[in-house]
């Protein structure tokens, strides 16, 4: 059977190997730091679960809304409204399973075949093997290390062709955990309107900003142009239950609802209930948590000299390792096999040369882990 050129053409998981390693170990018994999670290592607040049970008990059990129940869709426009100032209604809202979907409904409503998606790099996993599936092509942008891996305007402007349908921005960014200032927002909702084009603004990191407020680009734009993509997964520790969501212009949203529709129906009926119980728990003990952690290993990496870029969001620290080893799974793999330490290795994210250490653990492992990764480097005659 031949498997579709659109498929084909998503390239292997760069992980494969390392993953592949960190199970053998773990098979023999041996006690591997793992400091890959992307996921809070909280449990989902008690509130939330209560909720969950009701729901179940109250046979909330049946198809819904595929868009979301209605008090989901209004409690969520109203949330958007209020947090980020922008008028919403809940005909703009649609709940999906995870950011995840989220980001492939904005995408699957504009990108056709040969259509061109600008992201910036280093990047999430998923967003050029969401647009390859359509049929559509990745263009790159650098951010670079030197720039705090805040994006070039420059850049991005030049990255734009005929072709191009769509920008995915996300601040606060999974690698790198930067966060793009105002007028850098600012410059890209103005180049989307110049270029007529969408934007997708990956938000899903939004409550872990630690040092200032967040600045949507959804306020900035003002809503125009741009679908604001969010998600219970990190803010409220609900990774596996599959809730996320978009806020777009109309149009967008009945596109997304459309593809939603045909192809998942709604997302489980409980977590919806669920998840309206979220709005009332606050979780910034675990942003609080995070923002120590952040110091915390910023401290121990800055006496080990390595060399990286203090993370202003999210719970990652992308680490420059191109002076020992410039082949990052390389690296990865030697740190796993000889010190049984797990990290993400840099090419994952179009990030060559560099490591991606997750804060979303302990703060003992997180001592541990990165302990050993200075005994690694040390190799290499520091
Ligand atoms: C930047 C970014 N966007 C989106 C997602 C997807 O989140 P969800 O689990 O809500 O689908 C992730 C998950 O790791 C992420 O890191």
């Amino acid at each position: 059977m031949q498997i579709s050129a659109n498929v084909s053409s998503i390239p292997a998981s760069k992980t494969l190997e390392v993953n592949a390693l960190a199970q053998e170990l773990k098979k023999k018994g041996i006690d591997v730091v793992n400091l890959t999670a992307g996921e809070p290592d909280f449990p989902t607040p008690d509130q939330i679960v209560q909720a969950a049970i009701e729901a179940l008990k109250m046979g909330f059990t049946k198809y819904t809304d595929s868009s979301g129940i209605p008090e989901l869709r209004d409690k969520i426009a109203r949330y958007v409204s209020e947090r980020f100032k922008v008028p919403c209604g809940a005909g703009q809202v649609v709940v999906s399973n995870g950011g995840k979907q989220a980001i492939f409904n904005a995408l699957a409503s504009v990108v056709g075949q040969n259509d061109e998606v600008i992201i910036i790099d280093p990047c999430w996993v998923s967003y050029e093997p969401m647009v390859l599936l359509l049929g559509g092509k990745a263009v790159h942008v650098k951010a670079q290390m030197e720039k705090e891996f805040v994006p070039s305007l420059d850049d991005i402007e030049g990255a734009i062709s005929k072709a191009t349908k769509a920008i995915i921005v996300n601040s606060p960014n999974n690698p790198t955990g930067a966060v793009y200032d105002e007028d850098t927002l600012n410059g890209i909702y103005q180049i989307a309107k110049k270029h007529d084009l969408l934007i997708i603004s990956d938000e899903v990191y939004e409550p872990l900003v630690y040092d200032k407020e967040h600045i949507s680009l959804y306020s900035i734009s003002k809503g125009d142009r741009t679908v604001l993509v969010d998600a219970f997964s990190k803010s409220h520790s609900m990774t596996g239950w599959r809730i996320g969501y978009s806020v777009a212009p109309v149009e967008i949203a009945k596109a997304a609802a459309k593809i939603q529709g045909h192809l998942t129906s709604n997302i489980n009926s409980i977590t919806q209930y669920a998840a309206l119980r979220a709005f009332d728990v606050d979780t910034s003990y675990m942003k609080e948590r995070f923002r120590k952690r952040r110091d915390m290993v910023c401290s121990i990496l800055n006496d080990l000299n390595l060399s990286y870029v203090r993370p202003k969001g999210a719970f990652y620290v992308l680490i420059d390792v191109r002076e020992f080893e410039r082949d990052d799974v390389k690296f990865c793999m030697g740190l796993l096999n000889d010190l049984h330490v797990a990290l993400v290795p840099g090419s994952a994210f179009n990030a060559q040369g560099f490591v991606r250490l997750s804060f979303a653990t302990s703060e003992d492992l997180l001592k541990e882990g990165i302990s050993r990764i200075g005994k690694f480097v040390r190799r290499w005659n520091r």
